[in-house]
């Protein structure tokens, strides 16, 4: 199986961790900071604190920005729910904003929309949190310059974003942003196996971060109430939690960092290559913002239903079963059974429903070689070939019809080789489907896919009375 991502890990890699791992110091030592210099240097800010995921240093940054209840968090559905989690762990509450059609990014006119009613409601988020969704920046310009004008903190999270830029300037270099977040779990760019680092260029939030990363303690004397104190004393400022990046980790994170700009001109390249080879297919192809560079640590294809009649769960399907290991990049977050239990449901964000509906991440990775994306290309290209079969659209309507209340009225309609539409009324679904096969004067081959949804909006054009 081919995976969607995986890490690359050589010889120097190995022999920096076991450096460590002979050292007198497997964590707290000097590779951490030297890890977090790296870092910063390479994006061009002033202070780097590197933690154990990602997910870690989203709830510190937002603990260091005092998010508590009361207040109001704001991201995008097309994340991992690390992002929104962050909000809800510090108790405030979280909303969010949809993205735009083109990047997959925070769209800024959902955004200024949402947030002039928001302040009739005084509702105004105190944090924002965008997504550098695959590696390329959202648009930080007008997300950054609606933020100064509501007074709203800006935690980018470049989770997928280390080695990009954005107009001119590295990704994390916080020009746009009071803290950006990076990961390195192993699928992404650089890998440290877990770990996260937040970048910004705030003195007072770094060491806030440094000291929720160790339980709220502190030793630096200039920190302390008393630092006129004995030598083993500390002090806890605030709280925290052991978030702390391991010295272990972070010399495989030096190590790594020396080829991350190999690692993004790989990527690059093998971006360039899918963007050729798929270009005959009905695919949406990821589209690149001129304002920035993507470090692509995903290539997103989205099935166009528009103009090809395969649906993505079979395509996908296709792919798994022939050794393609793809991935979907993401279940919006708002329609986790969690986030539904705040009274978000399906059809509230209805381009990241779109998206989603449509996606499926290729495999992208540093090591990946032509000859492995050559068959993933082909392989992709047999899946939609294949699955060009009619593809039966059809949903549910339980409004009364002058039959009992239980019997749904189906409609359906059916896209590709043979268009056909009508409507039935049906009890079950084993019925249902038959009886489209029938009027379809296709028995007993496979006509399609029968979708049942109550939800319209993943169901492109619809026939409505
Ligand atoms: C956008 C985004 N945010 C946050 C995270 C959390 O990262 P970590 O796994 O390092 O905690 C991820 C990881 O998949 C992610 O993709």
């Amino acid at each position: 199986m081919i995976p969607y991502g995986r890490q690359n890990i050589v010889d120097d890699d190995i022999s920096a961790v076991l450096e460590v791992l002979r050292s007198d110091w497997l964590t707290q030592g000097p590779t951490v900071p030297k890890f977090e210099k790296i870092v910063a240097d390479a994006t061009k800010v002033q202070h780097a604190v590197a933690m154990n995921s990602a997910t870690s240093v989203l709830h510190a940054a937002c603990l260091a920005l005092n998010l508590g209840p009361g207040d109001w968090l704001w991201t995008v559905p097309n994340t991992f729910v690390a992002s929104a989690n962050c909000g809800r762990l510090c108790g405030a509450s979280v909303d969010f904003v949809d993205i735009d059609r083109r990047n997959y990014c925070m769209d800024p006119d959902a955004l200024e929309r949402k947030l002039k009613t928001a302040e009739k409601e005084n509702r105004i988020p105190k944090i924002l949190v965008p997504v550098h969704y695959a590696g390329q920046s959202a648009n930080m310009q007008e997300i950054s310059s609606l933020a100064d004008r509501y007074g709203i903190k800006i935690i980018e999270d470049a989770s997928h974003a280390v080695g990009a830029a954005y107009l001119d300037v590295p990704v994390g270099s916080c020009q746009y942003s009071d803290i950006a977040v990076f990961s390195f779990h192993p699928v992404k760019i650089i890998t440290t196996a877990e770990g996260g680092i937040a970048t910004t260029n705030d003195a007072s939030l770094a060491a806030k971060m440094r000291r929720i990363r160790t339980n709220g303690i502190t030793r630096a004397p200039e920190e302390m109430l008393n630092p006129d104190c004995e030598p083993w004393v500390y002090e806890q400022l605030e709280i925290g939690l052991n978030y702390r990046m391991t010295d272990v980790q972070a010399a495989l994170g030096v190590s790594q960092m020396s080829r991350l700009d190999a690692f993004i001109s790989r990527r690059r390249e093998l971006a360039q290559q899918y963007d050729e080879m798929l270009s005959d297919l009905p695919l949406i192809r990821p589209w690149q913002s001129p304002q920035g560079q993507s470090a692509y640590h995903l290539y997103p294809i989205l099935i166009d239903t528009e103009r090809a009649a395969q649906d993505r769960s079979a395509v996908f399907k296709e792919l798994r079963n022939s050794g393609i290991g793809v991935n979907v990049h993401y279940i919006p977050v708002h329609t986790q059974p969690y986030y539904q239990s705040f009274g978000f449901g399906f059809g509230d964000f209805p381009v990241s429903e779109w998206f989603y509906s449509r996606e499926i991440s290729l495999p992208m990775f540093y090591a990946l070689t032509d000859e492995q994306q050559q068959l993933v290309v082909d392989r992709v290209r047999s899946a939609i070939e294949k699955c060009d079969v009619p593809n039966i659209d059809c949903w549910s309507d339980r409004r009364f019809r002058g039959l009992e209340e239980a019997v749904l009225v189906q409609r359906f309609r059916i896209v590709g080789p043979a268009r056909f539409e009508a409507s039935i009324i049906s009890i079950d679904s084993i019925e249902f489907s038959t009886k489209i096969a029938m009027m379809a004067n296709t028995p007993n081959r496979r006509i399609g896919r029968i979708t049942r949804k109550k939800n319209p909006i993943f169901d492109a054009p619809i026939i409505r009375d």
